[in-house]
């Protein structure tokens, strides 16, 4: 039995996923990118072997792919992140058009055909509005645990409206609003309103066709989840998985590499 693996380098954590020949996840692991992009890519794909079992000269094709991916020195070849998500995407829901990759520095909306292919992708540029990255700060600026604050933004009564749209003005406002006698999860409800605005925006430019799945770790909080369904009125596939969909396209691109290796054109020509 061979076995592929994908590592998405995201500019804030870094996944691993070992796929089998029957196309299952077998192992993963999730670990921050920190400053030594080399050292979590290397550490990443080490954990998912680990968590897979699989030894790792059982693993024939590596793929690197998010903006680390060059950093996988140890792989066979890189792909762009947007053909990952796009490829992992439609594995894992076969009904996808339109994909939503929320990570830690980029939002981008991609649409799909059914094969997974790209036809369409718009990404926020040059500024982490949109992103994870905005929601970590205002999560600082309240001092919640990143786990909690999805749970926690679900508890507003009323939304606050949050006017800024620079991750590096987020702190300053969130605090204002505190200061001004505002709750905690009406605050937070009214980050997660901003991101998911701006989000619904970039995914109309593509174009948003049933069904819509999201992507990245942003996927991890329940409160997104709800804020982008209400602002696109679309529902969103999700499962425990998505964190990983770039890392599983990627491996999935390396399996074809395995398969289309044993049946050279060569050999198809001359059958022909
Ligand atoms: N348990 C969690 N609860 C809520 N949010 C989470 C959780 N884990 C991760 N996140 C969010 O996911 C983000 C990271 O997502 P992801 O791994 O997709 O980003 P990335 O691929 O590194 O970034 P990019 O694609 O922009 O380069 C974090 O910034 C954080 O906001
Ligand atoms: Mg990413």
């Amino acid at each position: 039995m061979a076995y592929a693996a994908g590592v998405d380098v995201g500019s804030t954590q870094t996944k691993a996923v070992i796929i089998n020949e029957a196309r299952d996840i077998v192992g993963r692991s999730l670990i921050d990118t920190g400053a030594n992009v080399l050292h979590a890519a290397e550490n990443a794909y080490e954990e998912a072997l680990k968590d897979s079992g699989v030894r790792e000269v059982e693993v024939e094709y590596i793929i690197g792919t998010g903006y680390g991916r060059y950093r996988v020195t140890f792989g066979n070849a890189q792909i762009t992140e947007i053909s990952c998500h796009g490829r992992g995407a439609v594995h894992m829901f076969p009904g996808t058009r339109t994909v939503v990759d929320m990570g830690g520095q980029d939002t981008k909306a991609i649409r799909v055909n059914a094969a997974g292919e790209i036809e369409d992708f718009c990404m926020n540029d040059k500024c982490a509005a949109g992103t994870g990255r905005f929601l970590g700060a205002a999560a600082e600026a309240l001092d919640i645990p990143l786990d909690d604050l999805g749970s926690t933004a679900l508890q507003f009564t009323k939304a606050v409206r949050i006017s800024t749209t620079c991750t590096v003005f987020a702190e300053s406002e969130v605090l204002s609003w505190l200061g001004k006698g505002k709750k905690i999860e009406d605050i937070l409800w009214g980050v997660h309103q901003s991101i998911a605005s701006r989000s619904a925006g970039l995914l109309r430019r593509v174009g948003v066709v049933d069904e819509v799945t999201f992507t990245g770790g942003v996927t991890r909080n329940i409160a997104m989840i709800k804020a982008l369904e209400e602002k696109l009125e679309h529902k969103l596939n999700v499962s425990d998985e998505s964190h990983y969909i770039g890392a599983l396209g990627a491996a999935l691109f390396a399996l074809d590499r395995i398969v289309s290796s044993r049946c050279p054109r060569d050999a198809v020509e001359e059958k022909a």
